[in-house]
């Protein structure tokens, strides 16, 4: 059961504070939404797909310009062969189905995570879906996918390491800006703000270097049950809080 206490499901309207630029949001619950109903595992991840779809057009409507989704972690690869099938099949019908519309709402879509580990015919729509929005300018929609935070860390050391061996950087000029541009996130602002629903209080390797300065907020609702009203309670609940990275109240 999702825990009491963690909820900000107040609905009210964020038009009083700073609207978010980044929201990410880790979409969790959805087995749980099928264990309560007697349904299988799949059967939530089908809702959840509609909860994206009702996501998507929140951030749109409520002007968000970028919208991150964790989809699949590169840990949810050891789930049993059954549900990773279900979960691929998912995404391929998703791709497949959803894009054109997207492409129309004026929806630009981009990938981050280990995309090769995925089918040579699900990598060809990814590459697809993101030349034919590639212009788009009102919703930026990320979608996280075999998404690994340490792994994406680990690998941009790896290639910061391999510029100081080929002597085209010098160690000692590494900045924070120049470690970032080599993550899978160069070029997309860092979240404001992280959600994450079903109640669960964790950030499970999702965006570890960009989070530095996000707010973060649980909400307890499943992710199959979520929609504009929770999207505008995470707003509201964002607007209300004060940030500031870490220097002194003015
Ligand atoms: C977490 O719920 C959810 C996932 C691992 C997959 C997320 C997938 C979707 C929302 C649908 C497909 C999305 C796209 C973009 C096509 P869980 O299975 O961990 O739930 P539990 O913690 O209750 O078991």
């Amino acid at each position: 059961m999702p825990r009491a206490g963690t909820s900000v499901a107040r609905a009210e309207p964020a038009e009083a504070g700073p609207l978010p630029k980044h929201v990410a949001i880790i979409m969790d619950g959805n087995g749980r939404w099928a264990a309560a109903r007697g349904l299988p595992r799949v059967a939530g991840h089908r809702a959840g797909a509609q909860a994206v779809r009702r996501t998507i057009e929140a951030a749109i409507r409520a002007g968000v310009p970028w919208l991150t989704l964790y989809a699949f972690s590169s840990e949810n690869w050891r789930r049993p062969a059954t549900e990773v099938l279900d979960l691929t099949g998912l995404l391929r019908h998703y791709l497949r189905n959803e894009v054109t519309e997207l492409a129309q709402e004026g929806v630009r879509l981009r990938f981050i995570g280990e995309l090769t580990r995925f089918p040579p015919d699900i990598q060809t729509e990814l590459t697809r879906a993101e030349q034919v929005t590639a212009a788009n300018t009102r919703l930026n929609l990320v979608i996280a996918l075999s998404y690994g935070a340490r792994g994406e860390i680990v690998e941009g050391a790896r290639r910061i390491a391999e510029a100081a061996r080929a002597g085209t950087l010098d160690p000692a000029t590494l900045s924070e800006e120049g470690f970032g541009a080599t993550l899978l996130t160069a070029g997309i602002p860092d979240p404001d703000l992280i959600l994450r629903t079903s109640g669960e209080l964790r950030l499970s390797n999702f965006l570890l270097w960009q989070a530095a300065y996000a707010e973060l907020v649980f909400l307890d609702v499943l992710w199959p049950d979520f929609g504009e009203t929770q999207f505008a309670a995470a707003l509201a609940e964002f607007a209300r809080r004060e940030r500031r990275f870490g220097a002194r109240p003015g």
